[in-house]
């Protein structure tokens, strides 16, 4: 049946199957639950740390052995992934702590692995926390002021990538958005015996206020300029297109809208065009814009976290990375 024949018939009542929460939800056509979450967790180095993020309620910086405590609760509430965020101890103009041996994720992924081998981790593959400017490449002072040098860049993050992969890393996730990365970090791990571990890409990755609490969490802040030099212009949608093509060919496995509510869009139409598997990014700015509104009691909290992850499904995503993760994994215990 078309569109078009809706209302030649003489008894229309969609309310028939609104009756009742039994048939409701026998009719949804969408469903959360936790097999598709991913919850972000920061790294630093420390003992028994749990340093609370200001703008971001519930969200904490944990040291390595706090982290995998955080890591087994997730992993006792059924969710499956975690995504690992380090903070360096020093920052440099090389991101050096990006591919350190013993850099803060590598690290932390080592012990993840041990403690909780069925666990998940996808690693971010980024340089601006390592970065003394907070750039998420190498940065060149011309007489034009401050430029992004991308070719230089990718040598970087491969070498991130690999050092994630060794440490044991079951997924890399390249966020710097440089063109050519998913390319040159597949054929670096590839070379290094990796062929297994699948990339991640945040392939339409905006530049985007909502990033605002994740740059105190990350303490990633760039200090001069922006990134929308290598971010996308959040008025383009065919350009995020050609991002994620652009990236499924260079060989990723799984691609990323970000941020998530607001680029429901998108998400639609990665999702129809190439059919992969596709993730939304529910970034810190989402989250805490959530959590002070409930905080005043202005909204539900758990209503609408769980309304927008609905609606993210529902556009396409298939995975679903959220600051919430854990409370949502309670709640869909509960209901
Ligand atoms: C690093 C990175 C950022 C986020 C994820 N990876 C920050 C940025 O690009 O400035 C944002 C995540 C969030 O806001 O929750 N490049």
């Amino acid at each position: 049946m078309s569109l078009k024949m809706i209302g030649q018939f003489p008894v229309c009542r969609p309310r028939r199957l609104r009756q009742s929460g039994a048939l409701r939800r026998l009719v949804a056509e969408t469903r959360l639950d936790v097999s598709p979450l991913v919850l972000p967790l920061f790294v630093r180095a420390g003992r028994k740390l749990r340093k609370p993020i200001g703008a971001m309620p519930g969200v904490f910086q944990f040291s390595p052995d706090e982290l995998v405590r955080e890591a087994a609760v997730a992993q006792a509430l059924g969710i499956p992934a975690v995504l690992l965020f380090g903070i360096p101890e020093k920052k440099d103009t090389q991101a050096t702590g990006a591919y350190a041996r013993n850099g803060m994720v590598q690290q932390a992924v080592r012990l993840l692995k041990k403690e909780l081998p069925g666990l998940l981790v996808i690693t971010d593959v980024c340089l601006c926390q390592y970065m003394v400017h907070g750039h998420c490449g190498i940065v060149h002072a011309g007489p034009r002021g401050a430029k992004i040098l991308n070719d230089p860049t990718l040598k970087l993050l491969a070498r991130a990538a690999v050092s994630h992969a060794e440490a044991g890393a079951d997924i890399v996730a390249p966020s710097d958005m440089m063109d050519g990365r998913v390319r040159v970090i597949r054929s670096a791990l590839d070379g290094a015996g990796f062929d297994d571990t699948p990339i991640m890409s945040y392939a339409a990755k905006f530049a985007s206020a909502f990033y605002g609490p994740f740059r105190e969490a990350a303490e990633s802040a760039p200090k001069y300029g922006d990134r929308r030099s290598y971010q996308m212009d959040a008025a383009n949608a065919n350009e995020a297109l050609r991002e994620v093509a652009l990236d499924i060919q260079e060989g990723a496995d799984i691609v990323m809208v970000k941020p998530a509510l607001a680029y429901l869009d998108i998400l639609h139409r990665v999702k129809a065009t190439f059919g992969y598997p596709t993730a939304a990014y529910a970034v810190s700015g989402e989250f805490s814009m959530i959590k002070a509104a409930a905080a005043r009691g202005w909204i539900d909290e758990r209503a609408v976290t769980l309304e927008s992850l609905l609606a993210m499904r529902r556009a396409g995503a298939d995975i679903l990375i959220t600051y919430a993760a854990m409370d949502v994994a309670k709640w869909l215990k509960e209901s």
